[in-house]
């Protein structure tokens, strides 16, 4: 791995310098953490979110100062945020490509792969990502990891948490009813859809890249997304408030393909799969204190935050937890019953 802090030594010409110095720059603006050596046998991590205080960005990154410091280039780990090499409407078919190896992608993205992961996105089925991470430690939640590896090649390396989902929109939302004839952006995801269209709004399936373009054109009136990535996509400016519905969790599905993970010999890989873990465990800690810290973030800039009394929330349990029933047989009763339990 080449040394991360780009200098231009004096005896350079200032055109070499001036190329060297746009390299530089345009490595900063697109944001790529990390660049590897000719020889080093390479990793592009690719995700879509932003700014630095996100609980993926920070996962991904750890996960890069960690792999090229520790294994010597036997593999080195490029970091692609904010969509700047695959956005998600591409990147699990370029996962499949080998055009990347890693990847993070929410887990309600996964529709045209598997039906069980929609038991993530059920309304209402996690208290707080605590109980979200116990499940994720079952037996069930275990084999929810390996659940694509047979018939897709796609090999769950790990769950990372990114929060609780919180509605936000142009106007003010206290009770579902609120959010009548307002459309909604949401991930590709069935569980969402239905959920939105029980509180009487449209559901539009929208790319993350597109949100705020689509919130601030009027192309969507809201949307439902964590504190962290609220705040980094400045979702908040172009949206009355935010409120704190606590509905849905958002989590990731770290992951590669079967094929990059069989190209690794049995040393690399091992070492590789232990720094992943050792990752993926500490992202996990810190994740509720980065999402307080982006909830507050948002208020500093001046953004405006709804909480709900226990008789509204109640109303949005009620309207929106009836979709489960819808999704019993597609996920299975026994999943959805560890959820419960876990
Ligand atoms: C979204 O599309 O809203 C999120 O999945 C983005 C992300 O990766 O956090």
């Amino acid at each position: 791995m080449k040394n991360r802090h780009i200098s231009f030594p004096s005896a350079l010409s200032s055109s070499v310098s001036k190329t060297l110095a746009t390299v530089a720059l345009s490595v900063i603006a697109t944001g790529v953490y990390a660049s590897c050596d000719p020889g080093e046998r390479v990793a592009k991590l690719s995700h879509v979110t932003g700014g630095t205080t996100h609980p993926k960005v920070v996962a991904a990154n750890n996960l890069a100062e960690r792999v090229n410091k520790e294994m010597n280039g036997k593999l080195c780990i490029e970091v692609y945020p904010n969509s700047t090499l695959f956005g998600d409407g591409k990147e699990l078919e370029a996962l499949l490509l080998g055009d990347v190896q890693l990847l993070a992608p929410s887990l309600s993205k996964f529709g045209s792969y598997t039906s069980k992961y929609g038991v993530f996105d059920l309304p209402f089925i996690f208290k707080d990502m605590d109980h979200a991470i116990r499940f994720t430690n079952t037996p069930t939640g275990k084999e929810l990891l390996k659940e694509m590896d047979e018939y897709v090649g796609f090999v769950g390396l790990g769950y990372w948490m990114s929060g609780m989902k919180y509605f936000s929109a142009n106007k003010k939302l206290e009770v579902p009813s609120d959010a009548k004839g307002l459309k909604f952006r949401v991930q590709t995801s069935d569980v969402a859809k239905q959920m939105i269209s029980a509180m009487g709004a449209s559901p539009q399936a929208m790319s993350f890249s597109e949100v705020y373009g689509g919130l601030q054109t009027g192309v969507v009136d809201g949307q439902e997304n964590t504190w962290s990535n609220i705040y980094t996509k400045k979702f908040f400016e172009v949206q009355d408030s935010v409120t704190e519905t606590n509905h849905q969790l958002l989590a990731y599905l770290f992951m590669t393909s079967r094929d990059f993970l069989d190209s690794l010999d049995k040393d690399t890989r091992e070492q590789f799969l232990t720094i992943a873990d050792e990752v993926t465990q500490a992202a996990n800690l810190a994740v509720k204190e980065k999402e307080a810290a982006n909830r507050a973030n948002i208020l500093k800039a001046g953004g405006k935050i709804n909480t709900l009394t226990p008789t509204q929330r109640t109303e949005w349990i009620d309207t929106m937890k009836p979709v489960w029933k819808q999704f019993e047989n597609d996920i299975g009763k026994d999943v959805i019953q560890a959820a419960v339990d876990a």
